[in-house]
């Protein structure tokens, strides 16, 4: 009998809150370590984007290079994907190429909550509007790089929550935290997260430790029109915004960033804005998660 290996699918994938503080050391350590390592040259990791992608995906490739992961990438366009076969199916055949986790974007909710039977890891690298747990992970490695604490925050998330798999994690990872957390966004973008309180923008700037800017989806919403000059003066960073946070705060944003809506283009340098520092945050918390699933630790 195969023992089901461990998966990293939701933010609840992470048992225990020491999970938090051990990957969080695991990022300290590959950011200061920054050298490939040969510690995994008899794995192979699997890439399934079948959403588009540039931060996650490559800085995934870069974390798995670091460690001396092989990878296989599946060209979703040019799979047999084309030609009907399914995600068990296909996750199947690559698992008996040899595959020892699968990293997989996908516009599907529950798509790899329903394959959690399968044999090797699922590292999930962005699911539909529902979760994007390595985001909020790299996220959190960047509040800690900036304000060296992860705790008695307030965390304010501005934008298209509605349809946010960045908001959905980073509000689940902070509430485990006992962080503060706060939403602003126009009423048609709002989703209801039971006991979260919606606030404007002014209110949120003022009060947050750490604010969260999204980017508006505007793939998966057709029937919503947005007049961008009005979202930003509303619910956008601009430079007189800016001077609103407080000395130590820092401005997130996953990106790619909708310039002129959510952050207009002159704020993008400012050094309390910390969207480049996410990006490269990213390498050592996404080596992190590989390490943890591989040493099977989820
Ligand atoms: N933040 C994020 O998921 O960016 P990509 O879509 O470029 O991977």
């Amino acid at each position: 009998m195969k023992l089901q290996k461990s998966h990293f699918i939701e933010i609840s994938d992470i048992k225990h809150s020491y999970m938090i503080n051990g990957l969080l050391l695991k990022a300290i350590f590959f950011a200061k370590n920054p050298n490939q390592f040969e510690k995994y040259s008899d794995k192979f990791i699997a890439f399934l984007f079948m959403e588009a992608s540039t931060r996650t995906n490559l800085s995934f490739k870069v974390a798995c290079q670091r460690l001396g992961v092989n990878i296989l990438e599946l060209d979703i366009k040019h799979s047999s994907f084309e030609k009907g076969e399914t995600f068990r199916d296909t996750v199947e055949t690559i698992e008996a190429m040899g595959a020892d986790a699968l990293i997989v974007r996908t516009s599907d909710d529950q798509l790899l909550n329903n394959h959690r039977d399968i044999n090797s890891s699922l590292i999930n690298a962005g699911s539909g509007i529902t979760s994007h747990p390595s985001q909020a992970l790299l996220d959190l490695f960047t509040i800690q790089t900036e304000l060296n604490r992860i705790d008695k925050l307030t965390i304010a998330i501005i934008g298209d929550i509605e349809h946010s798999r960045v908001a959905s994690s980073n509000i689940k990872l902070h509430l485990e935290l006992g962080n503060e957390v706060i939403l602003c966004s126009p009423e048609f973008f709002n989703k209801s997260y039971e006991e979260l309180e919606y606030t404007d923008l002014d209110d949120c700037l003022k009060r947050a430790d750490v604010v969260i800017f999204l980017r508006i989806q505007f793939e998966r919403h057709s029937n919503i029109t947005i007049n961008k000059d009005e979202y930003l003066e509303k619910y956008g960073l601009t430079s007189n915004r800016i001077n609103q946070i407080k000395d130590h705060a820092v401005i997130l944003h996953p990106g790619p960033v909708n310039r002129g809506i959510e952050i207009s283009s002159d704020v993008l340098n400012h050094p309390q804005v910390k969207i480049l520092d996410q990006v490269k945050n990213s390498i050592p918390m996404r080596m992190a998660i590989i390490d943890s699933i591989l040493e099977e630790k989820f």
